[in-house]
């Protein structure tokens, strides 16, 4: 996993903890002498132990916080990708658009990085589905991802995102609607 999603994983618990949180995370995954680089790459099984050692120390389940994380992650990831987005995009072409221009940039940046495969199908000006598949199984972050855009782009209290499939499988079906 790219290393930017571990480097705002620890600001994450940082902030909405404290960094001793931290600390006691990374020894519990027996992670402590790690140091995340935002440019390197990093195995997948460190966001799962970390991740899930959060789960139990705060007693809340892994999906939920993988989405809290989603939503936390969007303004750094625009951020990021600045320079490929359409000034003209809201929220649902932000999400139509990822698969083809910022997943494809992530891919060509690095070659063990892999973001999961969205097909989104845009069923109208205010509606579409995304297909979810990514073996890491983290179609909460997905979730998460969405409803942070919807923040974002100032149309939160008007994206509605149903998941129609369990968010834990390989593949995730997620509707989104603007009303
Ligand atoms: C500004 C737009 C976006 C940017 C710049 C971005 C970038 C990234 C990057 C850098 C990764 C790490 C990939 C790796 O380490 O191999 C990633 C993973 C991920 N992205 Fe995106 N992404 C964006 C939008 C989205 C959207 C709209 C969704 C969902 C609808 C999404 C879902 C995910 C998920 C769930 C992962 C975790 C890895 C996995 O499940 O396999 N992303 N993304």
């Amino acid at each position: 996993m790219h290393g930017s999603i571990f480097a705002l994983l620890k600001r994450y618990v940082q902030t909405q903890y404290d960094h001793s949180t931290w600390v006691t995370l990374t020894e519990l995954s027996g992670l402590e002498t790690m140091e995340y680089d935002a440019k390197e790459v990093y195995p997948d099984e460190h966001i799962y132990a970390l991740v899930g050692h959060a789960a139990e120390q705060t007693g809340i389940p892994a999906g939920e916080l993988h989405e809290k994380f989603g939503e936390y992650l969007v303004p750094d990831l625009m951020y990021m990708y600045q320079k490929l987005i359409k000034p003209e995009w809201k929220t649902l072409d932000m999400i139509e658009h990822t698969e083809g221009t910022m997943h494809a940039r992530v891919r060509q940046e690095h070659e063990h990085n892999a973001p999961p495969v969205l097909k989104v199908t845009r069923l109208n000006e205010n509606e579409l589905i995304v297909d979810y598949v990514s073996p890491r199984r983290m179609g909460g972050l997905a979730v998460g991802i969405i409803r942070g855009l919807a923040t974002f782009f100032d149309e939160a209290d008007r994206i509605d995102v149903m998941p129609t499939t369990s968010e834990e499988g390989e593949r995730v079906s997620i509707h989104v609607r603007r009303t």
